[in-house]
């Protein structure tokens, strides 16, 4: 069968690997037959009311959705209006918060580092009671890592080396939500992205970054295939269900004797440098998932 889909990226990131990623998906689905057109989120206008408004004009109702941004509230607009989306409003929702990620994985037992949440402050820059930072410092030890609840590219996670610099760390977050976390030093500039499709992994590969101890390559880490061993398949596919991802990039750290810890789950994972280590162009299983799972739906 063959439907109408949009895939939906941000019009205010200007960076082409947005652009570059909601154009995989337009490849992968007209390769199925399916019409596809790619919109910015703010082409589209929603009315719970049962309309849905592109450049001033009314619309129909594509038969489905490929989500490539984080604009959750328009996600949840298009849901209401019984639209299918992939990934889900809160799927992304889960994702994008790295505090609700590891509360939705901790609690279905997925081995995740040890991580304590700091308290909400409203966005007021206060300090933390020294009872609560000496707690923090007797588990963790240091390095600790500090990361922000909401960050990308590791470019809001800190590897904190004494007591000074975490007080110093704090006063710049100011009063954003954050969490402290154990520090994997089995992973230190090394991790591994397992692209997951449904309950399958479909592409992974490695990432070593030499002079930092974050793997991201936006950070300068470099990436080379990875052939991943059956207990790393089923934490990164029990990872992305626990958030419940239709297909996710999940992060594993190693911990002692090689052991796989999930450092995140990504629901809008760019696929594209796996594309580039490995030849597999993921869109095009995730296209044919989105297949399986609209069939299952309508019989
Ligand atoms: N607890 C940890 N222990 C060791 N390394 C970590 C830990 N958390 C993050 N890292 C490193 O930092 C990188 C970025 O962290 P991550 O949580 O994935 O944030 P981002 O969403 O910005 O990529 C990871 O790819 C990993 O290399
Ligand atoms: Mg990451």
């Amino acid at each position: 069968m063959s439907y109408s889909c949009w895939i939906i990226y941000n019009g205010f990131l200007k960076s082409d690997k947005f652009i570059d990623f909601a154009n995989m998906f337009h490849h992968a689905a007209n390769t199925v037959g399916d019409k596809a057109t790619i919109y910015r989120n703010d082409e589209i206008l929603t009315l719970i009311e049962n309309n849905l408004i592109v450049n001033g004009k009314q619309v129909q109702r594509p038969d489905y959705v490929i989500f490539t941004d984080k604009d959750i509230y328009l996600a949840k607009q298009l849901e209401y209006l019984h639209i299918p989306v992939f990934n889900s409003s809160e799927t992304i929702e889960i994702s994008d918060d790295k505090i609700k990620t590891y509360q939705a994985l901790k609690f279905a037992n997925i081995p995740i580092p040890e991580t304590i949440v700091a308290p909400k402050t409203y966005g007021l820059p206060i300090q933390l009671d020294h009872s609560y930072i000496e707690y923090v410092m007797d588990t963790f030890g240091f390095p600790l890592i500090i990361k922000e609840t909401f960050g990308s590219f590791g470019e809001q996670v800190y590897l904190i080396e004494d007591e000074a610099t975490l007080y110093k760390k704090k006063k710049e977050i100011g009063g954003k939500p954050f969490m402290f976390q154990k520090f994997i030093n089995t992973s230190y500039g090394v991790d591994v992205r397992l692209q997951v499709v449904g309950n399958e992994v479909v592409a992974s590969m490695k990432r070593v970054a030499e002079n930092d101890f974050r793997a991201n390559i936006t950070n300068g880490g470099k990436m080379m295939a990875y052939t991943p061993n059956e207990e790393e398949k089923r934490v990164a596919v029990q990872a992305s269900n626990a958030i419940g991802a239709h297909f996710s990039g999940v992060d594993l750290l190693f911990g002692k004797n090689g052991k796989p810890i999930v450092c995140e789950v990504n629901s809008n994972a760019h696929i594209r440098n796996l594309y580039d280590c490995t030849g597999i162009d993921a869109s095009h299983a995730i296209i044919e998932h989105i297949h399986r799972v609209l069939e299952n739906t309508n019989a």
